[in-house]
């Protein structure tokens, strides 16, 4: 369908903000005068014109005014409750056999897909994984462990690991641990979630990485404001790495042709934390905070 972008003349309160706000110089503005539509094809559909508009006088073949909304500010989070969602949000890993409620699940995906992405591309696909496909992440992920382990923790090489893959070496027992609840049938790997998240982007587009992990986090947030667990799938993902795209693709269902950047288990908790304490300090911490609020700068 051709795009279509055209300003009612009767609503436009010639204020200009759609030529200011537009990232891809769609429209020209003559002082005072009611901007203009120049170059539709250079659109990328990101929809700042439309928002922008106080009077809703731009007609956008893309946004159909059905499509535009006021904003409900009192519906947005204040900082303080923000701070506390992301202060207070855990990996919490007492994950249950309970379903999620579909509201909540179908709200953690709609989350994902609304974060933005480089040049509002929208490329990242959300694949939700249950059952016996995740126990197959499970398993695949535990293997690879268990394959590397028995190399690099072999009478030959053991002294060699040791002393050059010292983490590698120090995370074996953790690794057996994993494996003796893994064989009572436990899904340690994938920390008993009931649903899988799998974010991917086509293969070869540059942003794929930044795009699916700020999607990840809308959707973790959003899966924290309802009570659902979330943890980043780390293990599962390092594991995919060295299993080569085609065999990710297969074992979570992306759509071909993807590459795998974000992996979250998802389920109800058993308990919720009643406190947070503060993080660990990073040592940059104040070295940002200094220079961000400089006011001599
Ligand atoms: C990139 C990344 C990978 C992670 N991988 C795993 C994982 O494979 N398994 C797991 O249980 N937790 C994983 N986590 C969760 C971290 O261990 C957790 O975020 C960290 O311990 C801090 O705890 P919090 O999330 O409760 O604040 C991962 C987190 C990140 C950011």
């Amino acid at each position: 369908m051709r795009r279509e972008i055209t300003i009612s003349a009767d609503a436009c309160k010639r204020c200009g903000r759609c030529a200011r706000v537009c990232p891809s110089a769609v429209f020209t503005q003559e002082k005072g005068e009611k901007p203009v539509v120049r170059k539709t094809k250079n659109c990328i559909q990101c929809g700042h014109c439309v928002d922008v508009c106080e009077a809703f006088a731009i007609q956008h073949s893309d946004f159909p005014s059905k499509h535009i909304h006021r904003v409900q500010k009192e519906l947005i989070p204040s900082p303080e409750s923000l701070m506390e969602l992301m202060k207070s949000r855990r990996s919490n890993r007492t994950i249950t056999p309970k379903t999620i409620p579909s509201e909540a699940l179908s709200d953690i995906i709609e989350s994902a897909y609304v974060a933005p992405t480089a040049e509002n591309s929208r490329k990242v696909s959300v694949t939700v994984l249950r059952g016996k496909d995740i126990q197959e992440v499970e398993d695949a992920t535990m293997k690879f462990f268990l394959r590397l382990a028995s190399v690099l923790m072999s009478p030959i090489l053991r002294p060699l690991t040791r002393l050059f893959l010292r983490d590698l070496y120090n995370e074996a027992a953790e690794l057996y641990r994993f494996e003796r609840k893994w064989r009572e049938g436990k899904r340690p790997c994938t920390c008993n979630g009931t649903i899988l998240v799998a974010f991917s982007t086509p293969k070869g587009y540059d942003f794929g990485w930044q795009d699916c992990n700020l999607a990840y986090q809308n959707a973790s947030l959003m899966a924290e404001a309802h009570g659902v667990s979330q943890v980043y799938m780390g293990l599962v993902q390092t594991a995919c790495k060295f299993m080569g795209r085609k065999k990710t693709v297969r074992l979570l269902h992306l759509p071909k042709n993807h590459k795998l950047y974000a992996l979250m288990s998802l389920g109800i908790p058993d308990f919720y934390y009643p406190n947070y304490s503060d993080k660990p300090k990073n040592p940059h911490q104040n070295e940002i905070s200094t220079s961000t609020f400089d006011t001599s700068l």
